[in-house]
C-alpha cells in the first residue's frame, strides 16, 4: 500500500496542500524503508526527517491561522500537539525495539491515518473559512 495524497484531501489553500502532499511524499519514503528492510540508520533518518517537518508544518499552519483570525485555533493547536507527541512516542519505540520493523509498520498506519483523519476533518475547515472570508 502507498501512501499517497489524494485531491479529496484538499484543503483549498495551496502552500498547506503543498505540505501536506511534502507530508505523505515523506511517510511513504518510510514506509518503503521500513518494508524493503533498510538499515536502522535509514529509517531513523526517515523518522527524525518527518519528525521536524511535521513541527514545521504545524508551526506554519498556525501561523496562517492566526493571520486570518481562524476562530477554531486553539482546537487546532491542541491537535497538533497531541500528534507531536505520537510522533516522539513513535521514535522511542523505534530506537527502543533496537529498529523494529513491526514497530515502524504499525507506527506507519497510525501516523497516516491519524493525519487523513485530521486533514478531513480539521484542516479543511480552514478552508472553509477562507472561502466564506472572501
Ligand atoms: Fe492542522
Amino acid at each position: 500500500m502507498a501512501i499517497q495524497w489524494t485531491p479529496n484531501l484538499s484543503v483549498g489553500v495551496d502552500h498547506i496542500d503543498d505540505q501536506h502532499k511534502i507530508w505523505f511524499e515523506k511517510a511513504n519514503d518510510l514506509f518503503e524503508a521500513g518494508k524493503n528492510r533498510r538499515s536502522k540508520e535509514v529509517i531513523g533518518e526517515l523518522l527524525g526527517f518527518l519528525d521536524d517537518y511535521t513541527k514545521q508544518h504545524f508551526r506554519d499552519e498556525e501561523a496562517y491561522m492566526k493571520k486570518i483570525g481562524y476562530p477554531d485555533l486553539d482546537k487546532q493547536v491542541a491537535a497538533h500537539k497531541h500528534f507531536v507527541e505520537q510522533l516522539a512516542k513513535l521514535k522511542q519505540d523505534y530506537e527502543s525495539s533496537g529498529g523494529s520493523l513491526t514497530v515502524i509498520i504499525n507506527a506507519n498506519q497510525m501516523v497516516l491515518s491519524w493525519l487523513t483523519q485530521h486533514i478531513s476533518n480539521m484542516d479543511k475547515q480552514i478552508g472553509v473559512y477562507v472561502k466564506n472570508m472572501k
